[in-house]
């Protein structure tokens, strides 16, 4: 297997359930408890920036509505992306992709940016995340993994970059996860957590692909992962590494 440069532990989007996920309050959050390595999610404005943000729509995590799609970073950068977790976080805006990769740079920290498409921008979001990270990524820190629930963002990513590490995100295991995932060149692969198992892990592993799971909050879970020789967990319990 290649070398694997990331801490065992990710912070689900930035610490996204203490702090207003995917900004960058929720990474200073997850850093000051500890946390060395993030996960969140990247999407493309409608005018080629790249920003955070899971959902398709801007109801649930800003002050706005309706889908993100048509919007410009202009517009999204004055959105409040905080107050809807709580007041205390009023006025926290969206983070675009250089906010952390600054953040990281600064604080020595790694990162799995999944490639987080709204609807038809797969090709194009992949793209525009791998060569971003290609031509801006500071040097102090590992390159991001890049992961993606869509083959054809992990393609374009791969033809854009091939050098950026990449993961298939599985919800399931379908049939040839695995030839997918060598297909895609992928070095990971990253699993819903109820998909892992002892054999899934040796299987991955015998083809040289890691395996991390996500989104794991329970120490039994953790603890039953690591007996089966899992290489990374993304959860959301900030407390969970400690125990
Ligand atoms: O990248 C792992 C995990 O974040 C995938 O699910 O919906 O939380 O982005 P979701
Ligand atoms: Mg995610």
């Amino acid at each position: 297997m290649q070398p694997w440069p990331y801490p065992f532990w990710l912070a689900h989007r930035g610490a996204g359930k203490i702090a207003p996920e995917n900004t960058l309050a929720a990474f200073r959050t997850g850093a000051s408890l500890g946390f060395r390595a993030f996960e969140c999610d990247v999407k493309l404005s409608a005018d080629g920036v790249l920003y955070l943000l899971h959902d398709d729509d801007l109801d649930r995590t800003t002050n706005a509505v309706g889908p993100a799609k048509d919007r410009a970073w202009q517009e999204i950068s004055h959105l409040d992306a905080g107050g809807w977790l709580d007041a205390e976080f009023a006025g926290e805006p969206p983070a675009s992709l250089e906010d952390i990769a600054k953040f990281c740079d600064k604080n020595h920290l790694a990162v799995n940016l999944e490639i987080k498409p709204c609807p038809g921008m797969e090709d194009p979001t992949g793209q525009a995340v791998a060569r971003w990270v290609a031509q801006h990524w500071p040097h102090s820190s590992p390159l991001p993994l890049l992961s993606s629930f869509e083959v054809a963002s992990l393609k374009s990513a791969q033809a854009q970059a091939a050098h950026i590490p990449r993961a298939l995100l599985l919800e399931r295991l379908y049939q040839d996860w695995l030839g997918t995932s060598l297909e895609l060149g992928c070095c990971a692969v990253v699993l819903e957590h109820t998909q892992v198992s002892q054999e899934a892990i040796t299987q991955a592993h015998a083809q040289g692909l890691r395996v991390l799971a996500y989104t794991v909050n329970e120490l039994q879970q953790a603890q039953r992962l690591r007996a089966w020789g899992i290489d990374g967990l993304i959860t959301d319990n900030m407390g969970l590494p400690q125990r």
